[in-house]
C-alpha cells in the first residue's frame, strides 16, 4: 500500500516515516514538503535511499501539485503546517494559508482520488484551556482555541468533518497533547532549552513558568496514527497524550539536570500573550475502543532525547543556520 504524508521533513513527520518504513514493510510512503524553514530533508538522511520513500516538493494549497503526488496513494496523513504559537502571534497569515486552504485543497483532492483513508493530525490545543480542577479534554467538547494557531487547526479540523458529512470523504480527526524527540526545531521550548543551555545562554521561561503541558514522546504519537488509520472509524475524532502533566518550570529543571547544567540559566520573560494555562488530555476513548496506550516512560524518554540533541549538534546547527536549505537550493533548484 502507498500512504501520503504531508510535512513530512518537519518534527512529527520525519519521525512518522522512519517510523512507517521500520514498522509496516509493506508500505510505501510520499513525503510531500514544502521544506519551509521548519522543514529539513537533513532530518530523513539515514531513509533517503530506501525504495519505498520517495520525496516530493510541494505546498499543501497547491491542488494540481497534490493531485500529480497523490495518485496510487491509499491513505493521507495530513501533518504539514505551520506549527509554532508564538510565530502565529506575530503573524497569523502563512497559518490561515497553510492550515486552513491547506487542508482544503487537500481534503478535495483526497476526495477526488478517492483515497480510502485520511488522517487529519490535530492537536490538543484546539481545546482551549483548563484550570486546575477542571477534568481532561474529551473529544465532546466544543473548541475554544486561544491563539491563530490553535484557531487555524480547529478551522482545519471542522473541514474534516465537513468533507466527511458532505462528501462521505473517509476522514479520522487525531489530536495529540505536546510531543518531544529527535528532530524538533529548536524554537520549541524543549530543543530551544538544550540549546542555550549548552551555550550557556539565559533560558526564556514565559510568564511564572507553571503553565502545564501533557507530555508524549514522539513515537507514542507515531504509533497512534497507525493505529487510528488502521483501526479507527470515519467521521471520529480520537484524543492521544502521554498521561504526563508537567508545569513548565519543572520540565526545564528536569532537562538542566540531565544537563549537568545550573538553574540559574532560567530568566522568566514576559508572558505569550493568550497563553493557554493548561492542557490535559482524556484518553480512555482510544484506550477502550482502539486498545491503544502511550509506552515510553517521560523520564527514560527524555533522557535518550536529550542525549539524541547531545550527539547531533550539527543537525541542530544546520537546521538553525538555514545551510542545509541554501545546499538544497544550489543542488536541486527552486522545486
Ligand atoms: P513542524 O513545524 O516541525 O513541521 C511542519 C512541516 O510541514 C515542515 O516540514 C514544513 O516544511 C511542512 N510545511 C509547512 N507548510 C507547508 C505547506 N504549505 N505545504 C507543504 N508542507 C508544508 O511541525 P510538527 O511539530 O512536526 O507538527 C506536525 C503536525 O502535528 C502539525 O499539523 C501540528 O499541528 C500537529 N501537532 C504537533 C504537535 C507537537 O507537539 N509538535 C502536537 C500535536 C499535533
Ligand atoms: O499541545 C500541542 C502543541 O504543542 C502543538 O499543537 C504545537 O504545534 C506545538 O508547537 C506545541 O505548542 P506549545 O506552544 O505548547 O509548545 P512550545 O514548545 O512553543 O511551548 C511549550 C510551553 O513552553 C508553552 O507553555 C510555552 C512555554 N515556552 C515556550 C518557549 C518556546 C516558554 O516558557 N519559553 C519558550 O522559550
Amino acid at each position: 500500500m502507498k500512504i501520503m504524508v504531508t510535512g513530512g521533513a518537519g518534527f512529527i513527520g520525519s519521525n512518522f516515516i522512519r517510523y512507517i518504513l521500520r514498522q509496516r514493510p509493506d508500505w510505501e510512503v510520499v513525503n510531500y514538503d514544502l521544506l519551509t524553514y521548519a522543514g529539513n530533508l537533513e532530518s530523513l538522511r539515514d531513509v533517503q535511499d530506501e525504495p519505498r520513500y520517495k520525496f516530493i516538493r510541494g505546498d499543501v494549497a497547491d491542488a494540481s501539485s497534490v493531485e500529480t503526488a497523490l495518485q496510487g496513494c491509499a491513505g493521507v496523513f495530513h501533518l504539514a503546517a505551520e506549527s509554532h504559537v508564538d510565530r502565529s502571534i506575530l503573524d497569523a497569515a502563512p497559518f490561515l494559508r497553510t492550515n486552513v486552504l491547506g487542508t482544503q485543497v487537500m481534503l478535495e483532492i483526497a476526495q477526488k482520488v478517492g483515497v480510502e483513508r485520511f488522517v487529519q493530525v490535530s492537536t490538543d490545543e484546539v481545546y482551549g484551556s483548563l484550570s486546575l480542577d477542571e477534568p481532561a479534554f474529551t473529544e465532546e467538547l466544543p473548541l475554544k482555541p486561544n491563539s491563530p494557531y490553535s484557531a487555524s487547526k480547529a478551522s482545519a479540523d471542522l473541514l474534516a468533518r465537513a468533507y466527511f458529512k458532505t462528501f462521505s470523504l473517509p476522514a479520522l480527526v487525531t489530536r495529540c497533547s505536546n510531543n518531544y524527540g529527535p528532530y524538533q526545531f529548536p524554537e520549541k521550548l524543549i530543543p530551544l532549552l538544550i540549546r542555550n543551555a549548552l551555550a550557556d545562554k539565559p533560558i526564556p521561561v514565559y510568564g511564572d513558568g507553571r503553565q502545564i503541558r501533557d507530555w508524549i514522546f514522539v513515537d507514542d504519537h507515531c504509533d497512534a496514527l497507525v493505529t487510528v488509520f488502521e483501526k479507527g472509524h470515519p467521521g471520529e475524532i480520537y484524543n492521544f497524550g502521554g498521561q504526563c502533566e508537567l508545569m513548565n518550570i519543572d520540565l526545564v529543571k528536569t532537562v538542566l539536570k540531565i544537563l549537568g547544567k545550573p538553574e540559574s540559566l532560567i530568566k522568566y520573560v514576559k508572558d505569550r500573550p493568550g497563553h493557554d494555562r493548561r492542557y490535559a488530555m482524556d484518553i480512555s476513548k482510544v484506550c477502550s475502543q482502539l486498545d491503544w496506550r502511550p509506552k515510553f516512560i517521560f523520564t527514560q524518554a527524555i533522557a535518550k532525547t536529550v542525549q539524541w540533541y547531545l550527539e547531533n549538534l550539527d543537525w541542530v546547527e544546520s537546521v538553525t543556520s538555514g545551510a542545509y536549505r541554501e545546499y538544497y537550493q544550489q543542488q536541486y533548484g527552486d522545486r
